[in-house]
């Protein structure tokens, strides 16, 4: 199976988003993965509701908006409100999951839930059936360009086998150091989408760079 490509924004030149989204629409990714920080759940802010309005404006694919911040339930509203079709809110910042899992339902739009390297994906066991994503970061979250972490070969390989055995429709979505050389191995133990920001905005050809991650099966 191909990927589902989601280049991450937070890795393009912000002075110039338009022509950014626009290579991202004339592209063959699938989402736009946008990464909220808040400097507390985070060591860094990145953008905010207005610059996801923005994004919105321009974009012809759905926005993967990915919240790493604390309190979540605060904020979904309004950044559906801004154009987002999918909101993941991170496991370690939400207390009540269940309920901001219920929240980003209600609004009619897919729900992720995040987890961090050391959140074992045993503690999604009891809410996989009531998500659409687990988006599993392979990196510490708060800044791109950093190292892919082996580890998580071994931590979709477990999901994987908790989706199949409950039957839960749930895509499995790879967050941090995703590159050609990793993309391959990451989808044969189990994952559906694969979110890239560096190896995407950092290479020649952003456009063929795109095309060569959803090339890969
Ligand atoms: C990290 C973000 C990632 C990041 C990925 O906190 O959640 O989405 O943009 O960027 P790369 O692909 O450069 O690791
Ligand atoms: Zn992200």
């Amino acid at each position: 199976m191909r990927p589902i490509v989601s280049p991450s924004i937070l890795a393009a030149n912000f002075a110039n988003l338009e022509s950014e989204v626009k290579m991202i629409n004339e592209s063959v990714a699938d989402w736009i993965h946008v990464d909220i920080m808040d400097g507390v759940f985070v060591p860094n802010l990145s953008m905010g509701i207005p610059v996801v309005k923005a994004i919105r404006k321009h974009a012809t694919k759905p926005l993967d908006v990915h919240l790493m911040i604390v309190n979540p339930e605060r904020y979904v509203d309004a950044f559906y409100e801004a154009g987002a079709s999918i909101i993941s809110v991170h496991i370690e910042a939400s207390p009540h999951l269940h309920r901001t899992i219920q929240q980003i339902k209600a609004l009619g739009i897919k729900v992720g839930v995040a987890i961090n390297p050391h959140t074992t994906v045993e503690q999604l066991e009891d809410i996989l059936g009531d998500i659409d994503l687990v988006c599993m970061m392979s990196v510490n979250p708060g800044f791109g360009g950093q190292t892919f972490i082996t580890h998580t070969y071994k931590k979709i390989e477990r999901l994987k086998a908790m989706i199949d055995r409950t039957g839960a429709k749930v895509q499995i979505e790879i967050d941090g150091g995703v590159n050609l050389q990793n993309a391959k191995p990451l989808m044969n133990v189990g994952a559906d989408v694969l979110v890239a920001g560096n190896f995407v905005f950092s290479s020649a050809n952003p456009k063929e760079t795109i095309a060569q991650l959803k090339d890969v099966k």
